[in-house]
Parts: structure tokens; sequence; C-alpha cells
């Protein structure tokens, strides 16, 4: 009985000893493996820095594992989801520019010089192709690619440019920012968040003036929704989930239709169609009454009916629906969803840097307001502070300006914020200055008057700010983006003065989503005494 104890307790403790042992093994290994890959990978670094040509390595900041280990290796458990745009940018200071990660066993260039930027946005979507699409995003201009992108590039993008397209938006939308100061100013005195109010503004400006549904979010309530912001709401945070929770992922992809999340989500998603589909019915019956095909713009749904005025063309009878010039009315609810997502939040961030700029700036409030009630066009509100980083892959080998050869497939992130808060693209870039983007004031704005002030001191490197993406597959919101903009800002200025709430952080703090902007900006708001 005794040797029976004696024997099971030398067991246990062999047994643990065994699993101690293990563990320190496992633990030493995996020590070892890792300064091995760490070493071998600064060594190379180091040889970079003497010989960049022909290479095909870039710096990188430590790995907290082994870039082998399977999916969660090298930095994929580092990366801060919301705190990614400053920890990419953080990286690139560190490291002095361009450099590499791994991510999910993937390399990852981070492109930093802007010339390489401008050069790879040029080349696409031939050469390089967008890096990701969330899991359960249909494909709209945004996502697509090749022959499918190009037939969706020349049906829409027009119709959301250019000066006579763009006039024909300014009744809708400065219809949805009438709204949004009625409210502005039945709330005085409360704290407001504008990142909400602007989310709510830029999707009713694109609902009225594209598609000719009034979505009316700005005066939603609990008992009277909207049907198309809430919608957009949960698929924009289904998309988030899915692109970065390997769980949501999987969840969806089989148990979709037992998850309640996952129903709500597309019985949203169907309200959604129908209202646009509504839509859609209401303006060809109208354009058939009407008995216009190429209706003159100034319209509410513009867009809409652009697309719909090409219906019935000979090119319906084309079988391949790739060449075909006309959307069907499924395509064009995919799309108004792809224009909601690509649309709304970029913009609204955007604007609410510019109303945090100018609650800080009472010179800069006044100047608008004098614009605005002027009806002067905006142009002293350097609003574009829009912080994107876009992906691509490349699809052959790539020559960067530092001589460096990436081969194809090599994945690359654009930092197209990082090279504008540069001293070599801007002088004084991090400050905010909106004259500089007036040639006749830019000096003295941004040195002062001294007598012997030269303006080769100035350096202004316009190509740099490239908020909006370049080449082909530039934003087609721009100029819609713009207008929205000039219309609320100038009517925000005009009627009321604006201070941070009691409590709001200064800077506001910047949160990456699909896009990296203000989280929460509350302002408080006092009628503009007459
Ligand atoms: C301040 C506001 C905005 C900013 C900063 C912005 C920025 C951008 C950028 C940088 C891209 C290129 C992304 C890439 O290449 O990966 C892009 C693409 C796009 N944007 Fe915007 N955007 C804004 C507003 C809008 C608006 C108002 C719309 C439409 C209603 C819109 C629709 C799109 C679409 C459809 C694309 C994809 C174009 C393509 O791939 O061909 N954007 N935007």
């Amino acid at each position: 009985m005794l040797l029976m104890g004696i024997g099971s307790r030398g067991l246990e403790l062999g047994t643990k000893t065994g699993t101690l042992s293990l563990v320190v093994v496992s633990a030493l290994t995996y020590y070892v493996c890792w300064r091995w890959s760490e070493t071998s990978r600064a060594r190379r670094v180091a040889k970079l820095g003497r010989s960049a040509a022909g290479s095909s390595s870039l710096p990188s900041p430590v790995a907290v594992l082994p870039r082998w280990i399977p999916f969660v290796g090298g930095h994929t458990l580092q990366m801060e989801s919301e705190k990614m745009m400053q920890q990419v940018e953080g990286w690139a200071d560190d490291l002095g520019g361009d450099y590499e990660i791994t991510l999910i066993g993937k390399r990852v260039i981070f492109v930093t010089d802007p010339e390489d930027i401008r050069r790879i946005l040029l080349l696409r979507p031939s050469k390089f192709k967008r890096g990701w699409r969330p899991v359960g995003v249909y494909p709209s201009l945004f996502f697509e690619e090749g022959k499918e992108w190009g037939r969706s590039r020349r049906l829409i993008a027009p119709f959301l440019s250019g000066h006579k397209n763009v006039a024909g938006m300014v009744p809708s939308i400065a219809k949805i920012a009438e709204r949004v100061c009625a409210k502005l100013g039945d709330g005085q005195g409360e704290p407001v968040d504008f990142v909400q109010e602007f989310g709510r503004y830029t999707h009713d400006a694109i609902a009225l003036s594209g598609f000719g549904f009034d979505a009316d979010s700005v005066r939603a309530t609990k008992d009277r929704p909207s049907v198309s912001f809430e919608a957009m709401g949960a698929i924009v945070e289904a998309a988030l989930a899915l692109s970065v929770d390997p769980l949501a992922m999987l969840a969806w992809s089989t148990l979709s239709s037992l998850l309640p999340w996952v129903r709500e989500i597309k019985e949203k998603s169907s309200r959604l169609q129908r209202v646009v589909e509504g839509a859609i019915d209401k303006t060809r019956s109208e354009m058939k009454e009407a008995g216009a095909s190429h209706p003159a713009g100034g319209e509410e749904g513009a867009l809409l009916r652009k697309l719909l005025s090409v219906e019935g063309g000979s090119d319906n009878a084309i079988k391949d629906v790739s060449n075909r010039m006309t959307l069907s009315d499924k395509e064009i609810v995919t799309q108004s969803k792809g224009l909601f997502l690509a649309g709304s939040e970029t913009t609204a961030k955007t604007l609410s840097w510019a109303v945090y700029f100018l609650a800080k700036h009472p010179e800069m409030h006044l100047r608008c307001r004098e614009e605005a009630l002027r009806a002067a066009p905006l142009r002293t509100a350097n609003i574009e502070r829009a912080c994107i980083a876009t992906t691509r892959r490349s699809q052959e080998t790539t020559t960067m300006k530092s001589g460096l050869k990436l081969e194809a497939g090599t994945a690359f992130t654009l930092l197209l914020r990082y090279p504008c808060l540069s001293e070599h693209s801007f002088t004084r870039a991090k400050d905010f200055v909106p004259e500089r983007w007036i040639d006749a004031e830019r000096e003295e704005a941004l040195l002062g008057q001294p007598a012997d002030r030269k303006s080769s001191d100035v350096v202004h490197r316009e190509e740099v700010a490239q908020a909006f993406g370049g080449g082909p597959r530039k934003c087609p919101g721009m100029d819609m983006a713009h207008l929205e903009a000039a219309i609320i800002l100038a009517a925000i200025s005009a009627r009321f003065d604006l201070a941070l709430a009691p409590g709001q952080a200064d800077p506001p703090e910047e949160v990456f989503k699909f896009t990296a902007g203000v989280e929460s900006l509350k302002l408080v708001l006092t009628k503009k005494v007459a």
C-alpha cells in the first residue's frame, strides 16, 4: 500500500516534471527560432541599408511572433485594430519610410514615397488589384475588378462629377443641410456629436440627390427610424467585423441563417433593397409620364434618372452582361449600397475634422461666415483631412523608386496621408493653415512678413495631397464631397458659433474603421447674434 502510494506520488511527480520539461523545451525552442528569424532578418535589413538596389527586403518593426508560425505569426497579433493608422504611420517614422510586415502569413509592404504612391495609383486596376474585400460585401464599383469594374465605372462615375451634374445636386443637398441646421438650432446648448449628425447628412444627401428617395435620417427617431440609414449602419458594422474577425467570417459563411445578428443584417439589407426598388419604380414611371428619356439635371435622384435613361437601348439584347451599358435593377440596388458605403462615412469624418478646426480657429470660422454670407465659394477651408490607406496587390514584378524589386502578388498598402504630413511636401505640414491653398495668401500665412522672405522658403507640393486617391480609380465622388462640404460648412458657419463641449478630447481621438477619422466630436453651438 505504502509502496503503491510512493509509486503513484512518484508517477505524479514524474508527470509534472515531464510537463514542465516539455514547457521549458518548447519555450527555449520558440526563443531560439524567434531570435534566429529576427537576427537573420536584422542582418538582411542592415545589408539593405548598404545596397538597396535590386534587394527584395525592407526594414520591418520587430514582430512579437516568428513569421513562420501559420496564421498568427509575424505582426498579426500586434495590430491595434482601431489605432492601426497611427501605428502604421508611427512605424514609417521609426523605420524612415517604406517598410514591410507579416500579416496572417503574408508579406505586406507599406509605401510612403509620394512618387511610388502616384505611380502605383496610376497603374491600377491593370497592374494592381484591391487587396481585400470583406466577406459578405457584394461587389460594387469600389470592390469590383477587371471588366466588371470598367463597366460600372463608365456607367456611374461620370454622373457623380463635373460642373453640370454637381450643380444639379445643389437643391437636394441644400434641403438636407437646412434640416441639419434646424435640428442643431432646436438643440441649442446641448452638446452635439457632429460625427453622428454628418453621418446622417451625407447618407441623406446620397439618397436624395443620387437615388431620389428621402431617407430623412436627420429627423429620424426611435419610433420613426430611417430604414436605409439603419440598414447601412448594420451593413457597415458587419463588414467591419467580417474583415477582421475570423470567427465572424466563419459564422457568416457556415451558419448564416441560424445566427440572429446575421439574420438581422440580412433583413435590414432587404428592407433597404425594397426602398431602392421603390425609388426605381417611381422614377421609371415619372420618366415615362414625362416622356423624357434624357431629363435635364437639377432633379432629385439625378444619378438614378441617368442610369434609367439609357434603358431600352439595343444593348439590352447583348447576352454577356458585362458588355451591356445598362445596369439591371438588382445591380442598381447593389451599387447604391456601395455608394453609401464609400461616400457617407468618408465625407462625414472629413467634415468632422473641418468643424473641429473651425471651433479651434475662430478667425477662420469668421472668414467662412463672411464668405458664406457673400455666397462666395468656400475655397478657404482646407478640409481634406481624410486618412486613407489603400491596399493593392501587384500583378507583376514592380520596381520601387529606391530600386527595390517586389515580386508579383505582393500586397501593398499606400499610406496616402503620410507624405502630406512631411515638411518635404508642405511647410508647417502639421499645422492648420488653410490659406496655403490660396496662391496669393500662402507665403504670408506660412511665413509671416519678414522683409527678406523668399518664396523658395515655402514648400507646397500640391501633387502629394491625394486624399481622394489618383489614376483611373480616383474617387468619383470628390466633386460631390466638396459640394456637400461647402453647403453644410457655409450653413453652419453663417448661423452658429462653435465651441468644444466640456470633456471633449482636444484633439479628438482618431479611430480606424474603413477610414481613419474622428470617432466622436462633441461641440456646443450658440446661435449667432444677428
Ligand atoms: C471626403 C470624402 C471622400 C474621400 C476622402 C474619399 C476618398 C476616396 C479614395 C482615397 C478612394 C480610392 C480608394 C482606393 O483606391 O483604394 C475612393 C474611391 C471611391 N469613392 Fe470616395 N471619397 C470621398 C467621398 C466619396 C463620395 C461622396 C462618394 C460617392 C457618393 C465616393 C465614392 C467612391 C467610390 C465609388 C470609389 C471607388 C472608385 C473605384 O474604385 O473606381 N467617395 N474615395
